[in-house]
């Protein structure tokens, strides 16, 4: 009797557990989670060819979950879904590149897959991505042409004041250069947009990501994305039988069901 209680907490923990409301954990092989775009307004159901993608969106054309008017739209607006790179005035043209280009890996890239999470209570989008791995090489570029801009704050995903219906730089903040607010490009590539990106190292064995690579040759993320879809699919099912407080029940029934054994000799 006892047993069997055990044995149905146990199951309802199991249960508890492994739903975090997450699309990632439903997905069964890694070739679903290579088929997921984000679930963001303006993003595609899952990736397929576009017949032309603007300028710095053109690598993700083969494969893409952008479509062709939201590529231009990149380019073109000067704000996106209000948020506003010239918070402490227009931003070069180089460190502005680097924004389009990183604002083209977010609406278009198909390789986020296995880095998504559910977001609530946004208008624009139910996830986003954390801790997509980011090559050093690639952030130090971004950072390097970005350092004598004007920012207010670190975090553009969070620290805004958003009172107005515009960011704005909050009240005991200032306009000062990227160098200042930041220090130092591992903290701006993280910091900037909420820990979307990680930077890793170049030589990391696990790979890292580019935000741009020549038109026409293979997009040099897919693999790497692939292979995270593969360690997350054999981690969760060693996940159902085991995360910690599974184990934890686990070794409880265990040696609930050996005590009543000897207790019944
Ligand atoms: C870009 O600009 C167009 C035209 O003004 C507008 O309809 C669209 O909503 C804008 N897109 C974003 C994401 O802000
Ligand atoms: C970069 O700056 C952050 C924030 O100031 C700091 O915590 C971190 O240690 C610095 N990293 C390096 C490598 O200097």
């Amino acid at each position: 009797m006892l047993s069997l209680w055990i044995f149905v907490i146990f199951t309802l923990s199991t249960m508890v557990v492994s739903d975090d409301g997450n699309r990632l954990s439903t997905f069964t092989s890694p070739e679903e989670i290579m088929n997921a775009c984000m679930l963001g307004i303006s993003h595609k159901t899952s990736p397929g060819p576009e017949s032309e993608l603007f300028d710095k969106c053109k690598p993700w054309k083969k494969r893409s979950c952008c479509t062709e008017s939201i590529a231009k739209d990149i380019h073109v607006n000067k704000t996106w879904y209000k948020m506003d790179w010239d918070h402490c005035g227009k931003l070069s043209d180089k460190c502005r590149a680097r924004f389009v280009q990183d604002l083209c890996f977010y609406e278009c890239s198909p390789n986020v897959g296995p880095w998504l999470v559910k977001v609530d209570n946004m208008k624009i989008r139910k996830e986003r991505f954390v801790n997509v791995p980011l090559c050093r090489n690639e952030c130090d570029a971004w950072w390097e042409d970005c350092v004598d801009d004007l920012t207010c704050i670190e975090n553009w995903a969070r620290h805004f004041d958003w009172s107005s219906g515009i960011p704005q730089c909050p009240s005991n903040t200032q306009c000062r250069t990227f160098r200042e607010v930041f220090k130092n490009s591992t903290n701006f590539c993280e910091k900037v947009w909420d820990h979307s990106w990680q930077v890793v190292e170049d030589t990391d064995p696990d790979g890292c990501f580019a935000m741009w690579w020549m038109e026409g040759a293979e997009n040099p993320n897919y693999e790497i994305a692939y292979r995270k879809a593969q360690r997350l699919i054999s981690s969760a099912d060693s996940i159902v039988l085991c995360s910690s407080w599974n184990c934890f029940y686990l070794l409880f029934v265990c040696i609930c069901s050996v005590f009543s054994y000897v207790w019944y000799l």
